[in-house]
């Protein structure tokens, strides 16, 4: 139901986008082979997040103005989960939905809390890393996990996480792999980054924070030039403008499906897939180990969420931290 409503609102406004003019009621059903109602319901959702409509007796609508915000009711109004993103925050402007989570965990809130910000001043990737978080231009958003796991089981939930976030994307037909172990590519670009940070006990977690950066509606002149070269977004890959809280909504529904799968059936399930959705599995690709880069052949992912890869004599090397370069 919610993905039927999810893809009229995208018609429509691709509709309005190619036109000047005003568009009937009757003519938008007729050419969504939807209702009229149903037309008139997205268009009051679409004016929720933030799409202005001119709207004249007898001509019909006209889109005059698009500023598409993120709306938290509309987000929780069409989520089927339990627990992820019941507590909602939306933020326009904040350093680092990482810090707002973290400063949530240590007062309390419930597990699956959101955090979600319009613009990040001072957006976190790994290692000390700025990530660039452009006003309205991407999912700059955190999440609050209370896990029942032991620590070292942590980095697992980026896996599961990022399982989602291929899931989701391909169910929007964009094929993204998972680059050990917390980016997600489309191609040789970089799409998406996950950063999981964690207070823990020696053997309970108190928390994890898990932010997510995707980049949608960037163009090619938003990214820095470093960047250029490195990064994508969802609308550079497809051109098509894509509307925030529909995704988020998605990924919410979707990050709940798949942790519940982790917490019955362990990491295996995720391992396995990750022998399909993995980036460069099977391919040779240079590796920092914080050294001199070295070629590596990606290999398997191991059940703690290691990655196993050979180097140049056939010798097998366990890697918990490093970075694949290219
Ligand atoms: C990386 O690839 O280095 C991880 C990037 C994680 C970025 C997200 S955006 C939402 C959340 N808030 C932050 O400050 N960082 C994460």
């Amino acid at each position: 139901m919610g993905e039927r409503t999810g893809s009229t609102k995208r018609k429509l406004i691709d509709l309005f986008k190619e036109t000047e003019d005003y568009l009937s009621g009757q003519w938008l059903a007729d050419t969504l082979s939807v209702s009229r109602t149903a037309v008139w319901k997205n268009i009051k959702e679409l004016e929720k997040e933030g799409f202005l409509f001119e709207v004249v007796k007898k001509k019909g609508y006209k889109l005059v103005g698009t500023s598409p915000g993120i709306s938290p009711a509309s987000i929780q109004s069409t989520l089927n989960t339990k627990e992820i993103g019941r507590t909602f925050y939306h933020f326009t402007e904040v350093k680092s939905t990482q810090e707002k989570i973290h400063t949530m965990a240590k007062e309390g809130y419930p597990n699956g809390t959101v955090a979600l910000a319009d613009e990040q001043t001072a957006g976190k990737g790994r290692m000390k890393r700025d990530w660039n978080s452009l006003k309205g231009k991407g999912i700059w958003m955190s999440l609050l996990l209370r896990p029942s796991i032991p620590p070292q089981k942590a980095p697992q939930l980026t896996l599961v996480a990022a399982t989602s976030i291929v899931n989701v994307l391909q169910a929007s037909g964009i094929e993204a792999t998972v680059k050990w172990p917390n980016d997600l590519m489309i191609g040789d670009r970089k799409v998406c980054g996950i950063l999981t940070e964690m207070r823990a006990e020696q053997d309970s977690i108190d928390y994890l924070a898990l932010g997510i950066g995707l980049n949608v509606n960037q163009s090619l002149e938003d990214m820095p030039v470093e960047l250029e070269r490195k990064a994508t977004s969802l609308y550079m890959e497809t051109g098509e403008e894509r509307v925030i809280s529909e995704i988020v909504t998605e990924l919410l529904n979707r990050l709940e499906y798949e942790l519940n799968r982790y917490f019955e059936l362990g990491f295996s399930p995720f391992q396995e897939e990750w022998g399909k959705i993995g980036y460069k599995v099977g391919q040779w690709v240079s590796v920092s180990t914080w050294g001199e880069p070295w070629r590596a052949k990606i290999d398997r992912m191991e059940a703690d969420g290691a990655l196993m890869v050979l180097d140049s004599s056939g010798r097998e090397h366990q890697l918990y931290s490093a970075e694949i370069l290219w």
